[in-house]
């Protein structure tokens, strides 16, 4: 049987975006917010350029496509490895040479590798400057959306030993989930229940009111990028990992029952991390479908051999 008709019987042939439960990244609703937000904030060029991209039933909307990384990611079982960059438990900081690389060991293969490998290629293919480009510019603006929105989950940049928290079973108010669904999820969807009346769109509204004010002069330095860059993905793994460890880890060991404490002091974190992607996905789309020419400022590490698991 074909991979999609699999698909279609899993989902019972309802509509494929709607069916699959997201397990990896921010959930559906944080992917959504995420890019609902940056489309508010791109220019009319860029907006223009990344609506002609849009499969046709986004219906002109980014958001529409954030979660279609997740949603295909079994029938794209090389793409698991780009959506997170795990490092040795307990450190809390990021190193690209060192953590950017999959279970193999190939380098580039982590969430900052992706993201430098997408925006090349969405700007290449902008400035028509490969002839014999063959990659999928639709694909690329949604990896690209969806990545902005991963890097920026603290549990992307969480601990290998824990798969970024995956192993780490709590319990939620009543129910019992793992650590990194916390993030990617039931954080959020408690405060759509309490403080939103269950309306994704009332949550979006809150946090783009706070960037309009209490968060206006900073984040006019959230979208900086080293002035010739096209894309700056590692200080945003780079701050992940410092709230893994100051939030997301601190005092919670296997079994932890969370509530109302560590929702309250982990919300805030979580409503900055989805504005910051939000800002921060615009501002490259904008540098992307400029006329300017950006470079690509990938660290080039070493081959792997002599840095990954010397000790085997
Ligand atoms: C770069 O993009 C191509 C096309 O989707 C993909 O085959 C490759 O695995 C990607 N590599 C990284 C590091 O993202
Ligand atoms: C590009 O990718 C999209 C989404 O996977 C797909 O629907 C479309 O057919 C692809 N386009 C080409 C030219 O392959
Ligand atoms: C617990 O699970 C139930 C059933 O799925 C759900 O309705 C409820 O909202 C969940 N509670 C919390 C706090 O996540
Ligand atoms: C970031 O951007 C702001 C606003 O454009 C600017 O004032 C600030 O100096 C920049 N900071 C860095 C570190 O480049």
């Amino acid at each position: 049987m074909g991979k999609v008709s699999e698909l279609w019987l899993t989902c019972g042939g309802i509509l494929l975006m709607l069916c699959v439960p997201s397990v990896f990244g921010w959930g559906a609703q944080g992917h959504f917010a995420i890019c609902k937000m940056a489309q508010g904030f791109l220019t009319e060029d860029a907006l223009t350029e990344v609506q002609a991209l849009l499969p046709e039933y986004a219906d002109g909307e980014l958001a529409a496509v954030c979660s279609w990384p997740d949603e295909f990611r079994k029938l794209m079982p090389w793409s698991t490895a780009l959506h997170f960059v795990d490092q040795p438990d307990s450190s809390c900081n990021y190193e690209y040479c060192r953590d950017c690389h999959d279970t193999d060991g190939n380098k580039d293969r982590c969430v900052t590798g992706a993201i430098y490998n997408y925006t090349d290629q969405l700007q290449l293919g902008f400035h028509k400057l490969s002839s014999e480009m063959n990659y999928n510019l639709t694909e690329a603006l949604m990896f690209v959306s969806h990545f902005f929105g991963d890097v920026h989950q603290p549990l992307h940049a969480g601990f290998l030993g824990d798969s970024g928290g995956n192993t780490i079973i709590v319990s939620w108010y009543q129910n019992e989930t793992n650590l990194h669904k916390v993030w990617d999820d039931k954080i959020i969807e408690t405060s759509l229940q309490t403080f939103h009346n269950s309306d994704l769109s009332s949550l979006i509204q809150a946090i783009q009111s706070k960037i309009s004010g209490v968060w206006f002069t900073e984040s006019l330095s959230w979208r900086n990028c080293t002035s010739d860059s096209l894309a700056c993905p590692d200080p945003y793994a780079s701050e992940s990992s410092e709230l893994a460890c100051k939030f997301a880890y601190k005092d919670v060991t296997q079994g932890a029952a969370l509530g109302d404490e560590y929702f309250l002091s982990c919300l805030p974190v979580v409503e900055k991390r989805l504005a910051q992607a939000g800002v921060r996905l615009a501002a490259t789309l904008n540098r992307i479908f400029s006329s300017q020419l950006y470079q690509s400022h990938k660290i080039e590490c070493p081959t792997p051999s002599t840095y990954l698991y010397d000790s085997i």
